[in-house]
């Protein structure tokens, strides 16, 4: 499976020049997975806020100051990266383990959709 970070890696370099239709169906289709997926911790508004972030001893990352406490600059890769357990962003993977059960395109649309709600 050794294989798979470098499709990855190639898919984001792709998703990054999509046009930018593609990019906002994306970024729609990557709400729908946020929601399933992330919101009960990160919270709808994606601020870290969600109903379960309270009985967390860490508190969830705030997904909307990503790219504002890293230069202005969003790291699609750091954001894709915190999802698969291989890649350890944190020093220690606090998050469930997604690698086994999102699938890279769903993975790379919620990047997609955190891309849009990122706080200026
Ligand atoms: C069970 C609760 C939970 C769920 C579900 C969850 N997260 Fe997290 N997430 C956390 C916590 C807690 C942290 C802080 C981890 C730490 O500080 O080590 C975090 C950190 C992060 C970070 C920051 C990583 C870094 O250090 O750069 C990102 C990005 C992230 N989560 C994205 C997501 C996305 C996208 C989803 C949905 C696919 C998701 N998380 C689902 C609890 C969760």
């Amino acid at each position: 499976m050794q294989r798979i970070p470098l499709i990855a890696a190639a898919l984001l370099a792709g998703v990054a020049s999509a046009h930018a239709a593609d990019t906002s169906d994306a970024a729609r289709r990557g709400m729908e997975h946020y929601r399933i997926f992330c919101a009960n911790c990160h919270g709808a508004q994606a601020d870290g806020n969600g109903p379960t972030a309270k009985l967390l001893k860490i508190a969830p990352t705030d997904l909307t100051v990503i790219a504002i406490s890293n230069n202005g600059q969003f790291d699609a890769e750091r954001v894709f990266k915190a999802l698969d357990r291989r890649h350890l962003v944190g020093g220690d993977a606090r998050m469930p383990v997604f690698s086994d059960n999102l699938e890279i395109k769903t993975a790379l649309d919620i990047v997609e959709f955190l891309k849009t709600v990122q706080k200026r």
